[in-house]
């Protein structure tokens, strides 16, 4: 991992018509792992304007087999940018610090690496066709020395506009900078969550709410169809197992789980409190001593958990202009 300290500032080319990049220094609070940035691809604002262009333009898809979609066409703001699919949309927010990506994790990397994947294999782009637009020729010639608009550079561009949803502003971020209290309801809730009572937070753990690993939480007992991890890794430990989502948001970001079985958080608590169901790679944190027979969380408890669930919320990230459409 590389940690890489910035200063905003401009190259100290003084020839005018040198290429130029407006770096910018990407902030998020202290309790938050240091951002993983390539060398290469440095926080600058021509590329995350670019990058917020392509991720919004439907024209991305032009003859190619998602015709007509944008990526916020199943990726919508308002949701953290996750939807109502029946497919499991995974949200984008704080994926600066994934390095492995889908449910099933088959894009292994930095984010430069899964938006290859997105443009080049589920979207197919015609590069050519967005060389037509003036508005294209501009941002890309603005953006990268070389100005070619091609896969590699619309990557990196769409990396950083990622890179840039940062979200941090939760009333739980504003408590553990000790800036807020949680209601008594919260706080109980919290208590559920953290400890070995709810056990949430083995998985989903402080302050990315994800271990960014897989596992098999029992949703299903016999797989077949998605059968997540092991696709990629072949082992048999690994039948079932998804990739633990963050839980930042997690009241905008339903239906949940990868097959968006669960319209509502009550459904999702009442899964891990008495639905869990066995298969021979169930994550063994599942029926772990005490659990053999579900949490057997009372019904104040499960309101407490949601209370808490929702201190995870962040309007001003799904609200934040700067996410938004360009267009
Ligand atoms: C047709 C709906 C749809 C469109 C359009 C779409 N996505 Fe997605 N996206 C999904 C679904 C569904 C998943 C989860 C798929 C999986 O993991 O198997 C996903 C997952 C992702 C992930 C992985 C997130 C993680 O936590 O691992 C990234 C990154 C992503 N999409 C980026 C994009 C980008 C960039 C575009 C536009 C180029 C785009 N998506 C367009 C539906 C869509
Ligand atoms: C053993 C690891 C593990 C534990 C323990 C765990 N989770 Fe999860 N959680 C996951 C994984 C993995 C998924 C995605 C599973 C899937 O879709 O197949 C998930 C999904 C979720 C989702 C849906 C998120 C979304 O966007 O779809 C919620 C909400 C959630 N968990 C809350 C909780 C709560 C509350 C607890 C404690 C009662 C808990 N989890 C305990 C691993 C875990």
């Amino acid at each position: 991992m590389l940690l890489v300290l910035m200063n905003a500032c401009k190259d100290d080319v003084t020839d005018e018509n040198s290429f130029q990049l407006n770096y910018i220094e990407l902030s998020a609070h202290d309790s938050l792992p240091p951002f993983i940035i390539p060398e290469d691809n440095k926080p600058c604002t021509e590329r995350i304007d670019l990058g917020r262009r392509l991720y919004y333009d439907k024209s991305l898809s032009t003859g190619g087999p998602l015709e007509g979609q944008a990526c916020a066409s199943c990726h919508e703001q308002n949701k953290s940018f996750s939807s109502k699919n029946g497919v499991g949309v995974l949200p984008h927010h704080n994926l600066a610090w994934s390095s492995s990506f889908l449910w099933n994790g088959a894009v292994e990397g930095q984010l430069e690496d899964i938006m290859v994947f997105e443009l080049r294999d589920f979207f197919e782009v015609d590069f050519n066709n967005l060389a037509q637009n003036q508005a294209y020729r501009e941002g890309f010639r603005k953006a990268f020395e070389d100005g070619q608009i091609n896969l590699e550079n619309s990557a990196y561009a769409l990396a950083q506009f990622f890179r840039s949803l940062i979200s941090d502003k939760s009333k739980f971020d504003e408590f553990l900078q000790g800036n807020v209290l949680l209601t008594p309801q919260e706080m109980r809730g919290y208590a559920i969550f953290n400890s070995e009572r709810g056990d949430c937070f083995h998985c989903h753990t402080l302050p990315l709410m994800t271990d960014n690993d897989f596992h098999n939480i029992g949703l299903i007992d016999k797989f077949s169809g998605h059968l997540g991890r092991y696709e990629v890794t072949k082992r048999s430990s690994d039948v079932g197992a998804f990739k633990t989502p963050s839980l930042r948001n997690v009241e905008f970001t339903g239906p949940y789980m990868h097959d968006d079985r669960f319209e509502t958080l009550e459904e999702v608590v009442e899964h891990y409190n008495s639905g869990v169901k066995n298969s021979p790679a169930l994550d063994p944190i599942m029926t772990k001593s005490g659990k053999e027979t579900g949490l057997r969380l009372t019904e104040q408890e499960k309101e407490d958990l949601i209370a808490f669930l929702k201190t995870l919320s962040d309007p001003s990230f799904v609200e934040n202009p700067a996410h938004g459409s360009p267009f």
